[in-house]
Parts: structure tokens; sequence; C-alpha cells
């Protein structure tokens, strides 16, 4: 379980004040207890949300890129969202979103600047990681990166996807990986941006609300030097939403709410600050929303003779905890743009001192691809599993820990809403 000691640098990160939810009232952990145990045994209840607010005062309607959810819950962008059975299976465990696979751009005669990123996964493994602090987790090794097939198949699970979302309150989000020059690079390929975005929202239609659509970076800039990668990283960030929209508006079939899939990059906390400031600081050329923040990168470490690999587990969510608390002292007050968390959520705990900070949305990828043993629920599939322990955990789960805070931030109306909480980001 997360105690939130410190992280290697000595820092406090939890905001949470202590590591058992005692807080929450005797009435609310005894029948968690009991809910735990039998859901585990019969599944979760349906709806869920309607359960949480009869049962716990809990209304847990929450937001992504402007459309409310009916829950934070959202599985993150990845190899468990490439197929419309996946999206399906979400669909019935009843996510808030589910945010498609990313493909990767292409312009008119099929040229892809980031064709690289296409490759099929080799391998995937999920395994127990330790991060600085001592604290225990999960990370994800794995060789691939985005979408490999056709863009004419990644149109189609689009169109599958929506269908399988219609009318049952699951947002389906697709994602993309457009062209992003190296610092020695001085030209933008529009036609990347144009194209795929074009087809996209074709996709989307008819709808005659905006597509929400989340740009994914997975920067390499190896070989380039240090300042004149930093350089470069700040002008993505300013200029990508602009030629987002920009692609939009010139298809003439629909609109976008354009977000920002923020990475960790190899550089300070500082520079992530700069990041977030690239993205607050652009005017109208502002993102829509940003996705905070994907997974660290170890230059050094091999997998399956492939060296340098993303990974995950407590390390991700410390440094994330640390740079949004940062961050939000920096802003003091000034607004935020709405963002959806990411990283290392694999506890309902972890997911309120994201929401202590503003996240109004959660996105998990590791906590779905767990092995079985790891979930206490033995039926369903395994979003449904994941959610139960994300709930339902007496020690870690969501329940107990909102209870907790709203006990702890004397907020006395009931229900506790997820929306207030969030929109209240409490500095430090
Ligand atoms: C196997 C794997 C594939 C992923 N593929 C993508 C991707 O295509 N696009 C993307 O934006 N993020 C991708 N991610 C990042 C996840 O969406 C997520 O943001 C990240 O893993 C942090 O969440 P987690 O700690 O819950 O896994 C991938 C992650 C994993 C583990």
């Amino acid at each position: 379980m997360h105690n939130f000691k410190t992280d290697a640098s000595g820092y406090i990160m939890s905001r949470l004040n202590h590591s058992e939810p005692t807080g929450a009232p005797e009435s609310v952990r005894r029948a968690v207890q009991r809910d735990y145990e039998r859901f585990a045994a019969s599944g979760l209840p349906t709806p869920l949300e309607q359960y949480l607010l009869d049962e716990y005062d809990l209304d847990v309607t929450a937001e992504y890129a402007g459309v409310t959810l009916k829950n934070p819950w959202g599985k993150a962008s990845g190899q468990l969202s490439m197929t419309a059975r996946q999206v399906e299976e979400d669909v019935a465990a009843g996510l808030g979103f589910v945010v498609l696979k990313t493909v990767i751009a292409q312009d008119e005669h099929g040229g892809q600047s980031m064709a690289a990123w296409a490759i099929p996964e080799a391998r995937m493994v999920a395994e127990p990681i330790v991060g600085q602090s001592g604290e225990p987790g999960w990370t994800i090794t794995w060789k691939g990166r985005g979408w490999w097939q056709s863009l004419e198949a990644y149109l189609q699970l689009i169109r599958d996807a929506r269908k399988l979302g219609d009318g049952t309150g699951t947002l389906i989000v697709p994602s993309s990986k457009y062209h992003l020059p190296s610092p020695s690079e001085p030209d933008w390929r529009y036609g990347e941006y144009e194209f795929t975005t074009r087809h996209l929202l074709e996709a989307w239609q008819p709808s005659g609300t905006p597509m929400p659509l989340e740009k994914d970076f997975s920067p390499t800039l190896a070989g380039s030097d240090r300042s004149a990668v930093q350089t470069k990283i700040l002008e993505w960030l300013r200029v990508v939403p602009k030629l987002m929209r920009e692609s939009a508006q010139a298809s003439g079939i629909g609109e976008l709410r354009v977000g920002m899939k923020m990475f960790n990059a190899l550089f300070d906390d500082d520079f992530q600050i700069e990041m977030l400031k690239a993205i607050h600081n652009s005017g109208a050329d502002r993102p829509d929303f940003f996705v905070y923040a994907n997974r660290l990168f170890d230059p050094q470490r091999e997998f399956d003779g492939q060296r340098g690999v993303a990974f995950g587990g407590p390390d991700l969510s410390d440094r994330n905890l640390r740079v949004l608390d940062r961050w939000l002292a920096l802003r003091a007050g000034a607004s935020t743009l709405p963002w959806s968390a990411t990283g290392n959520i694999t506890t309902g705990r972890m997911a309120v001192e994201y929401l202590l900070r503003g996240a109004t949305s959660f996105q998990l990828h590791t906590f779905f691809q767990l092995p079985a043993d790891q979930y206490a629920m033995k039926i369903g599939n395994r979003t449904q599993r994941a959610l139960h322990e994300l709930h339902f955990h007496p020690q870690t789960g969501f329940i107990v820990w909102l209870h907790h805070l709203a006990q702890e931030q004397g907020l006395t109306g009931r229900p506790i809403r997820l929306l207030e909480v969030a929109n209240n980001p409490k500095t430090r």
C-alpha cells in the first residue's frame, strides 16, 4: 500500500495526511468492507454511479475535454484499446471514457514522418517495479510503439467504438501522433495534420458534437544538444494545437477539442514546468485540455535487445504529483486548463491525490493489465475487476479516501461531489 513517505529528494508528496483512511466514518468503512467482499463474488452493481450516490453519498460525475462524464474512470491509450472487442468490454464495464490507441498520422501520399512508431508489438510484460522511495508497484515493459495497421482500419475502429459507446455514456476518444520537427528540421509537415485530422473527423461523423482528440508525444531527439531539444519541445507544445485546429477548420467537417498528452521529458522538473507554461501561455492557440503525464524513459534499460524503454510505477506518480504541486503553487489561483490524470493510478487513493491537484478524470493503462491474481474479483472482465478494486478496496479504495478527504477538508455538504473537489485544488 502506498504510504507516501518521501521521494528520493525527501519531498513529501501526499496531500492525504494519513496512511489509513481514518477520516472515513466507521459506518462507511464497514459498508465498504462488506461490499468489497460481496461484489468480488457477485460483480458490481449497475449502474454503479447510482449505487455510489445512494449508498455512499458520492456524486462521481466527472469531466473530460469539457464533456460531462458519468464517472471519472477511463482507459488510457495503448494496447488495451486497439479493437472493437476491447472497447465493447470497457463499455460493458461502465468506463466513463476510452482513449483509443494512438494512430500514426500520414499525409495524402501515405507519407508518415513518425513511421518509426508504427511497428508491431513484439512482446509485452507486466512486471513488479520498486520506486526510488522503496514503494513497490507495477510497470508494463514492451517493445513496439503505435498503431501499425492502416489508417482505414483505425477509422473503422473509431466508427465501431462510437457505435458501441452510443447511448451508454462512455465517451470515445481518438489519439494521434503527428509530425514533430527535429531541431535541425525547419518545416512542419502540414500535410500530415490536414489529411489525418480530416479523416478522423469524417469517421467521427455524423455527430454534431466536437471530437476530443489527444495528441501523443513520445519524442526521441537523440543526438541533438540539450538546449536545442528544449527549445524545440516548447515550440511543439505551442504550435501543435494551432495546426490541429486549423486542419479541422480547413476540413469543414467538424470541430475538435484539442488535448495535449504531456510527457515526462528527459530533463528536470523545471523543464516540466516550462512545458506546462508553454501550453497555458499561447493565447488563443492554447489546447482545450491536457493529460498529465505519460511515462518516464530510461535510456539505459534494455528489453528484448532494445536499449531505452519507457516505464511507470511509483516513480512516475511521485514525479507527476511533485510537478503538479509546483505548478499549482505557481499558478496561485490563476486558472489551469482542464486536465485528465495519467500515471500509476493503481488505487482509488492515488486517483484522489490527482483529484486534489485538479484532475477531473483518471486514465489508466497498467492497472487494467495486471495478472489475474492481483484482483480480488474473480468474475467479469479485467476492467470490471479493476473498477471493483479501485472503488471498494477497504484500505486504498476511492470510496473510503473520498470520505476521508471530505472529513479532512471539512466538506460537510452531501453528496460529496467529485467535481467540487477537483475545481478547488488546494495549493500546499
Ligand atoms: C503498453 C503500453 C502502450 C502504450 N501506448 C500508448 C499510445 O499508443 N499512446 C499514448 O498516448 N500512450 C500510450 N501509453 C501510455 C498510457 O496511455 C498511459 O498514459 C501510461 O502508461 C501511464 O498510465 P499507467 O501508469 O496507468 O500505465 C502506453 C502505455 C503502455 C504501458
